[in-house]
C-alpha cells in the first residue's frame, strides 16, 4: 500500500507517484520555497523560517515542544511501537497490519548480512570515524540493487529496506573492527535493534537494553525539514537515486551543528563530576562565552519532546539495576539539568533555551556500552529510515529543488595581459 489517494504516473521507465490535488498537498506555484515579505529577498540565514516542501511525514512545533510522526505524536509512539513499525508508517502511510509487520521483519533480517564489497570498505576504514565509515559503505549498497537507478516506489521501498537493515550492521562491524575485533554476523531472529547490540557485543543484549535502543531509533526516525533530510530530498529532486540520496544526507548528518553534541555532553558531566559543583561549573562557561551541550535548539523554545522519551528511557535503564557508574552517572545528570536550566534563565533571560535530545542521547548510548565516537552513526542508524521517506516523498513530488542565489560578486571585469 502507498500513501492513500495517491496515484500512479509513468515518466519514460520510471513509475513516480502523483499527489492528490487536494489543497493541503498543492505545491506552493511557483516557487517551491514559501518565503516570507519577498520571494527573492536574500536571506542570511541559510533558509530560515522557508518551508522548503509540504510533507505527511513528521512536524515539528517549536512552540508547543511537539513532533508529530506520520500523524502519531512522538510520546503516542515512543515506546509502544517497534522501530520496524515506524518505518513502515513512514514508508506506506499507515502501521502495519501483523502480517504485513511479520513479512517486513522477515524482509529487514533477509537483508542484514553486508556483501563482500561494503565488508570490505567497513575493514579499509577501520581506523576513520564511525561516521565516514558509514557513508563509504552506504555507496556500495547500491551493488547490491538490481537496477541502483530505478526510482519507481517499488524500487525505493526496496532500497528503504535494504538501507535501513544494513546501517546497523555496518556500525557494528566498524565498531568492533577500531576496537581490534572481528566482525559478528547478524541474527535473523532478533528485530533490528536487538541485532545492533547483539553484533556490537557479541552476546544478546537484555530486554531493557534492546527497548531502549528500539525507542531511541523511533524517537529520532524524523524530524521535519532537518539540514541531512532536505540534503537528501535535494539530490531526490534531481531524480537521483535513493542510494545517492542517503549518502549525501549522511554528509550533512556528519557536521557539528547538525549530527550533535552526545559526547560533548558526556565530558561535562564527567567535569562537572558532583552535582554541588554544577553551579559553579556552568556558571564559569557561560562567563566564558562558551556554550551548555544538550541544551537549546533552533526550533525548539520550550522542552525537546525527544529529550522527555529519552529521559524516560534512562530512568527505566537506571531503575533496571544497571552498573552502578551509570546509576551515578543519571542521577549527577538530573541534578545538572535543573541547576544549568535555572543558571541559563537567569544568565540568558528570554532565550528560552531548554534541554535538547542530545541530553538523554548521550546517557542512554553510553549506559549501552557504546562509544561516543559511533553516536552519530548510531544516531544515522534511526533516521535513515526517515530519509528513505522522504526520498519517496520527494520522488512522489517529482519536481527539481533550485532556490537561487543573489550575487554579491564584482561585475564587467576585463581579461588583462592575455592575447
Ligand atoms: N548554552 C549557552 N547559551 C546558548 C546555548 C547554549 N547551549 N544555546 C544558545 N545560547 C545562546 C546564544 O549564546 C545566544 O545568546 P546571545 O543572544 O546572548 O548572543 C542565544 O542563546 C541564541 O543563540 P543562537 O545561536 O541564535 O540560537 P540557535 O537557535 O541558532 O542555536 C543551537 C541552536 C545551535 C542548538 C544552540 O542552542 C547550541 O549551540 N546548543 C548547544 C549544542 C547542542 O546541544 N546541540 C544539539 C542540538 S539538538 C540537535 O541538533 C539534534
Amino acid at each position: 500500500m502507498l500513501w492513500k489517494g495517491l496515484s500512479r504516473l509513468v515518466y519514460g521507465q520510471n513509475e513516480f507517484v502523483a499527489l492528490p490535488p487536494c489543497a493541503a498537498l498543492r505545491r506552493p506555484s511557483p516557487p517551491l520555497f514559501v518565503t516570507g515579505p519577498s520571494k527573492t529577498a536574500p536571506k542570511k540565514g541559510g533558509l530560515d523560517g522557508v518551508v522548503a516542501a509540504q510533507t505527511r511525514l513528521s512536524h515539528v512545533d517549536g512552540q508547543a515542544g511537539q513532533l508529530i510522526i506520520g500523524g502519531y505524536e512522538l510520546k503516542e509512539l515512543a515506546g509502544r511501537v517497534s522501530f520496524e513499525e515506524a518505518a513502515h508508517l513512514l514508508w506506506r502511510g499507515a502501521l502495519p497490519s501483523q502480517d504485513e509487520l511479520a513479512g517486513l521483519q522477515r524482509e529487514i533480517a533477509a537483508l542484514r548480512a553486508l556483501p563482500d564489497e561494503a565488508m570490505h570498505v567497513v575493514r579499509a576504514a577501520a581506523t576513520t570515524p564511525p561516521i565516514d565509515a558509514l557513508r563509504m559503505a552506504c555507496a556500495t549498497l547500491s551493488l547490491d540493487l538490481p537496477r541502483p537507478d530505478d526510482i519507481s516506489p517499488g524500487a525505493d521501498i526496496q532500497a528503504a529496506k535494504l538501507l535501513t537493515a544494513r546501517f546497523p550492521t555496518v556500525v557494528a562491524a566498524h565498531a568492533r573492527l577500531s576496537a581490534g575485533k572481528e566482525p559478528i554476523a547478524p541474527r535473523t531472529d532478533l528485530p533490528l535493534a536487538a541485532n545492533f547490540l547483539y553484533m556490537v557485543h557479541g552476546k544478546e543484549p537484555d530486554p531493557i537494553a534492546a527497548r531502549a535502543i528500539d525507542t531511541y531509533w523511533v524517537t529520532v526516525i524524523d524530524h521535519g525539514m532537518n539540514a541531512s533530510t532536505f540534503t537528501a530530498r535535494v539530490i531526490a529532486s534531481t531524480r537521483s537515486d535513493m542510494v545517492s540520496a542517503v549518502t549525501g544526507a549522511i554528509g550533512a548528518l556528519k557536521g557539528p551543528l547538525h549530527g550533535g553534541a552526545p559526547g560533548p555532553v558526556l565530558d561535562m558531566l564527567k567535569d562537572i563530576k558532583s552535582a554541588d559543583r554544577a553551579e559553579p561549573w556552568v556558571r564559569n562557561e557561560l562567563a566564558a562565552g562558551r556554550r551548555i551541550m544538550g541544551f537549546g535548539h533552533r526550533v525548539y523554545k520550550v522542552r525537546d519532546p525527544r529529550a522527555d522519551v529519552l529521559s524516560k528511557v534512562a530512568d527505566a535503564m537506571g531503575a533496571a539495576g544497571g552498573a552502578l557508574e551509570n546509576r551515578k552517572l543519571f542521577d549527577l545528570a538530573r541534578a545538572a539539568e535543573q541547576t544549568i536550566l535555572k543558571v541559563l534563565d537567569e544568565v540568558k533571560p528570554g532565550r528560552n533555551l531548554r534541554t535538547n535530545v542530545e541530553f538523554f542521547t548521550a546517557l542512554v548510548l553510553q549506559a549501552l556500552g557504546l562509544e561516543p565516537r559511533s553516536f552519530v552513526a548510531t544516531f544515522a542508524c534511526g533516521r535513515v529510515a526517515g530519509w528513505c521517506a522522504h526520498v519517496i516523498e520527494q520522488h512522489a513530488e517529482d519536481h527539481l529543488i533550485r532556490p537561487q542565489s543573489e550575487y554579491v560578486g564584482p561585475r564587467n571585469l576585463k581579461v588583462e595581459g592575455r592575447s
